[in-house]
């Protein structure tokens, strides 16, 4: 089996990759502004580049974790948005099908609107901010035009890796600088580690699950709870964080507060 990593240099791709060259299998993995490793270049917004790709690598199971997930960017930047986050998913997994190959997608729990969270796969989406919609737009074209798909939804990805995307180096970051951090108490979430996601997004690949599949980690806390036990296990007294409510961090794009997702996969 050959598999294709679409958004190798991110977060959820990288991690994807290496699970994927654990278990010994023929993996091939793309990047665009970041490069890294073997990674190969790949502009999801060139038609003929993502054509070109396919026909290359020839794979049997493409996986797209890559996406525009800056949701305030998202928010400012509605056309990019929508190139990035639907139309390019929907280039992708065309040629995919067309290839022959199976389609797995990573979505988000921002498809709702976080007024009674968590959420299990059948609850009614309802987004509050652009990239939450184009999200959506995009699990609604996939399931109603490729067969066999599979649609992860996460949230609040972090893990071990020193990387500016990633939650918990930033606030490794700012507490080594000496900085006093803030964090919501009203937006509440279930943090989900890289690692554990791409060994069970692997599982549910070979058990061939298609459809909508929430994967997230066991817990649920809120920003300012998670930033507390950051700060705590880096060393920090836990006076260095202090509470604040999500309306007072003046973001561009609204967030669901009362949110996350439930497991009830146990694979
Ligand atoms: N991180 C979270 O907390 C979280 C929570 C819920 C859901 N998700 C979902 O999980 C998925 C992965 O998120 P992540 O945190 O891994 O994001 P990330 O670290 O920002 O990675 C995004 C990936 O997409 C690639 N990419 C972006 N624009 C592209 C373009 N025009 N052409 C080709 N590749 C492009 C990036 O390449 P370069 O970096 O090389 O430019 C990168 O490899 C997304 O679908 C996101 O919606 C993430």
């Amino acid at each position: 089996m050959k598999h294709l990593v679409v958004g190798a240099s991110g977060q959820v791709g990288s991690h994807l990759l290496r699970a994927l060259e654990e278990s010994t299998h023929s993996v091939v993995g793309t990047y665009h502004t970041r490069s890294r490793g073997n990674l190969i270049p790949l502009n999801l917004e060139d038609p003929a580049n993502i054509r070109a790709l396919l026909a290359e690598v020839q794979p049997n199971v493409v996986w797209m974790p890559a996406a525009l997930p800056d949701v305030d960017r998202c928010q400012r930047e509605p056309e990019l948005s929508h190139r990035v986050n639907v139309e390019a998913v929907q280039a992708l997994a065309s040629e995919a099908t067309a290839f022959g190959a199976r389609f797995i997608f990573y979505s988000t729990d921002y498809v709702f609107d976080g007024s009674q969270g968590p959420y299990l796969e059948d609850d009614a989406p309802n987004p509050l901010q652009v990239y939450g919609a184009h999200k959506l737009e995009a699990e609604r074209w996939l399931i109603a035009n490729i067969p066999e798909v599979l649609v992860i939804r996460t949230a609040w990805v972090y893990s071990q890796e020193d990387n500016p995307r990633n939650f918990t180096f930033r606030i490794k970051q700012q507490l080594a600088s000496g900085q006093r951090l803030k964090a919501a108490t009203d937006q509440v979430s279930t943090p989900t580690s890289a690692e554990d996601l791409a060994l069970r997004s692997l599982k549910a690949e070979q058990e061939r699950l298609s459809g909508i599949l929430h994967l997230v980690g066991p817990t649920r806390l809120s920003r300012y709870e998670w930033t507390v036990s950051l700060a705590q296990e880096f060393g920090y007294s836990t006076d260095i964080v202090d509470p604040i409510l999500t309306k007072e961090v003046g973001l561009a794009a609204l967030r669901p507060l009362n949110g996350g997702l439930v497991t009830r996969w146990n694979g």
